[in-house]
């Protein structure tokens, strides 16, 4: 049996739409429908993984550390004790350690380097959906995000899907792997512009912790986050250049999506 963790989320969607005609896949999720299985690091109560014999962890990452650590040990703990065979996790790549949610992606990996689990590490790339999040026109049509002159190497969040079902449903040539999987071709604010039509103007981290700090709906802790991401994209950290073996296309076994077109539209 492959439990997908995380399944109502963006990417756990995808996964587990990809997964739907199959009758040996569960569906783990905090609020379950019928015939889904309610899981919820947050309450080892509902760790449940008896029969499971992979299991897909989708990184429950918007938190402060300290909560996703331990989330992140309650789902491999559970699954230790249960006996599943082997546990799949979504991390970050490694070209982004300088992000602040760098860290409850190492520290996951480094748990599941001592645990008694057979494991495999995704380390996704920033989706181009959550680009076309943080690098959205405004309403003249201007990009202001500080991005500087750095481009990332963004992704598409369905290539990462496609990934994580082939890995999962196969886990046994990938185990003790660590992948890397980051765009092919790093965009930059300027690109972002050109394939709007509009035009790219970058903005202060000054003036966008500002923006971030006032909005009714930015959680403490989402505030360095975004700060970090934009830094790091600006300061050239993100651009794919310094990741030497990018995995997204040979585990693809097809060229990537084109990351420039998902973010376009995204932001339509
Ligand atoms: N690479 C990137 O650009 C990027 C961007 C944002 C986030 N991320 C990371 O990648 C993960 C997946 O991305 P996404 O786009 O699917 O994010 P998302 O749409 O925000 O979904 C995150 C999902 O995590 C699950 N989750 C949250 N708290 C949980 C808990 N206590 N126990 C179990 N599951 C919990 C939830 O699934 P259920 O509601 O089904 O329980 C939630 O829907 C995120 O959680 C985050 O760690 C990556």
């Amino acid at each position: 049996m492959l439990m997908i963790t995380g399944a109502t989320g963006a990417l756990g969607k995808l996964v587990t739409a990809r997964l739907a005609d199959r009758d040996d896949v569960l569906v783990g999720t905090r609020a379950p429908a019928p015939g889904q299985r309610r899981v919820d690091f947050d309450d080892p109560s509902s760790l449940d993984f008896t029969g499971v014999t992979t299991l897909l962890v989708i990184s429950a990452g918007a938190a402060e550390d300290d909560v996703v650590a331990a989330r992140h040990e309650a789902v491999i703990t559970a699954a230790e004790k249960a006996g599943v065979g082997h546990l799949v996790y979504t991390s970050l790549s490694g070209d982004g350690d300088h992000l602040t949610y760098a860290l409850a992606h190492r520290w996951t990996e480094r748990r599941l380097l001592r645990s008694t689990l057979r494991w495999t590490v995704l380390r996704n790339g920033l989706y181009a959906e959550f680009l076309a999040a943080i690098a959205a026109p405004g309403p003249d049509g201007t990009i202001a995000a500080p991005l500087g002159d750095g481009r990332l190497a963004a992704v598409a969040r369905a290539d990462l899907a496609d990934v994580a079902v082939r890995v999962a449903t196969d886990p046994a040539p990938h185990a003790g792997r660590t992948y890397e999987l980051v765009g092919e071709q790093p965009l930059s604010g300027t690109d972002l512009a050109e394939a709007l039509g509009g035009r790219y103007q970058p903005g202060t981290l000054t003036a966008t912790r500002e923006a971030i700090t006032t909005a009714a709906e930015a959680l403490p802790f989402q505030v360095p986050m975004l700060l970090s991401t934009y830094s790091a994209i600006a300061g050239g950290f993100l651009d794919g250049t310094s990741i030497a073996d990018n995995q997204l296309r040979a585990l693809l076994g097809r060229a990537p999506r084109s990351a420039l077109e998902v973010y376009a539209a995204t932001v339509r």
